[in-house]
């Protein structure tokens, strides 16, 4: 195997760079991974810009040896696996570099030869030494990445409100919500996101798609969405602190939807007046959004809580620890006490006990030898229990986590709990 392919790892060219082709060529074959049409190349080339934006790293894995005649020649990448480092909220306002993953694709006629292991246990390794502490994904299947040591940390549902007559929401004003042109995003979204984004825990900060995506001025595929309509909150202050992105469904299938493409509070009061307003909007009956919390306070201010159906509670942002002491000594902890984990890890790069010591809500992380072990886990369940969204309790009934010592995993959880629960706003 290792013979016939390389891996070639580079930094998105531009436009006037003679490697501007290698560029082109891996955003086709991500594109042609994940199912895409094919983009135009204007499309491409905006996606390139934007990858330019982030920081991003393409990594390809390249044929070497003789490319069947007629075939994709060996210039088109046979897997590509994508990387930027971006904060993570890891809790009481604590922000975590995180080494981000995106774009895994293997071509069909490649895979199951080891290519996702390679490039996985490479570029986390390269992350660890790099001095990184975590690395995050979203997953298109859950059952690929738990082997490489990643657990879920956050979780989304789609919500489909129906603002008919039963939709009351009890709250009263403290802003006050107006329409304005989409691209007013372009300049606005990434300050109310930053704002978010310092508040609430499980947070990964956007890349350049998002701004671009929620003014309308890209789609998901192409170029403007027209569509696209925008209404910003402004607080008591007028200060804009939160914005809903979203289009209107059709007439062509009832009941008239308006479908939110991207909704950012930065208070508590710009997003129930955000809902009040997507509420109020006529002659549409249902209003959905796919990326709502999985703990969301909206149902709870509804006179009628069952006018929010929510369905597909999924997995959202995976996590995996780069180095256990320094994740762990990242973290704030709102409650004191001592835990000896024994963590196993199925790359090798970060297994071990350690002793975790908070005092005053500030950790003191130490290797141990492996003598009265606390809770015994694998690198995935402490990534998935690191942030407080996940039960340590139902991780240990679930036989994730091995308990030890009784009581160890209640402590636990009482440890790495937060503020709020978490949640992810940030697909990549
Ligand atoms: C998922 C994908 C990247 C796997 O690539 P691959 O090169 O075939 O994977 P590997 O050969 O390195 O396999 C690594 C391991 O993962 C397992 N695996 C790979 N894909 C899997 C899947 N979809 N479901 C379950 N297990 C999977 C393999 O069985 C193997 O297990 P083992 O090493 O424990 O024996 C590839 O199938 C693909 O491109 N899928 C479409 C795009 C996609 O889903 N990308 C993920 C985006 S988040």
């Amino acid at each position: 195997m290792a013979e016939q392919y390389e891996i070639r790892r580079f930094q998105p060219a531009a436009k006037d760079d003679p490697a501007y082709p290698e560029s082109v060529a891996w955003m086709r074959a991500v594109a042609f991974g994940f199912h895409d049409a094919r983009r135009s190349d204007e499309r491409v080339d905006k996606g390139i810009e934007m990858q330019r934006t982030d920081g991003r790293v393409m990594t390809g894995v390249y044929q070497t040896g003789p490319v069947a005649d007629h075939a994709l020649g060996p210039d088109v990448p046979v897997a590509t696996f994508g990387t930027m480092t971006k904060t993570l909220n890891i809790g009481f306002g604590r922000l975590l570099d995180t080494r981000l993953v995106t774009a895994v694709t293997v071509r069909t006629s490649h895979r199951r030869r080891g290519l996702l292991r390679r490039m996985m246990a490479e570029e986390l390794g390269l992350a660890q030494r790099e001095g990184l502490a975590m690395a995050a994904l979203t997953a298109s299947e859950a059952s690929i990445y738990g082997r490489f040591g990643y657990g879920v940390a956050t979780s989304e549902q789609s919500i489909k409100l129906d603002t008919g007559a039963r939709f009351v929401l009890n709250h009263t004003p403290a802003g006050s919500v107006e329409v304005a042109d989409p691209k007013v995003l372009l300049e606005l979204a990434p300050v109310i996101f930053d704002r978010l984004h310092r508040l609430t825990p499980g947070s990964i900060d956007r890349h350049e798609f998002y701004r671009q995506f929620a003014s309308g001025t890209i789609s998901r595929d192409d170029g403007e969405d027209p569509k696209v309509k925008v209404a910003l909150h402004y607080g008591p202050d007028g200060e804009v602190d939160g914005y809903v992105s979203y289009k209107f469904g059709g007439w062509a299938s009832t009941p008239y939807t308006m479908e939110v493409v991207d909704l950012v509070a930065a208070t508590r009061h710009a997003y129930l007046e955000l809902w009040q307003y997507l509420g109020a909007i006529d002659l549409v009956e249902r209003v959905t959004w796919d990326e709502a919390p999985v703990d969301d306070p909206l149902p709870w201010a509804l006179a009628d809580p069952r006018c929010v159906d929510a369905s597909e509670a999924r997995d959202m942002l995976w996590l995996r620890i780069l180095d256990v002491p320094q994740a762990l000594a990242a973290r704030h902890y709102p409650a004191d006490g001592k835990l000896l984990l024994k963590v196993a890890d199925p790359l090798g790069l970060t297994g071990g006990t350690f002793a975790l010591d908070v005092n005053e809500g500030a950790a003191v992380v130490t290797e141990a030898d492996g003598a009265g072990v606390d809770l015994e886990l694998d690198v995935a369940a402490l990534s998935s229990i690191y942030l407080g969204g996940v039960h340590p309790v139902t991780l240990a009934a679930s036989g994730r986590i091995r308990e030890q010592t009784p009581g160890a995993a209640f402590l636990a959880a009482r440890m790495f709990a937060v503020e709020r629960p978490p949640h992810c706003l940030t697909h990549f």
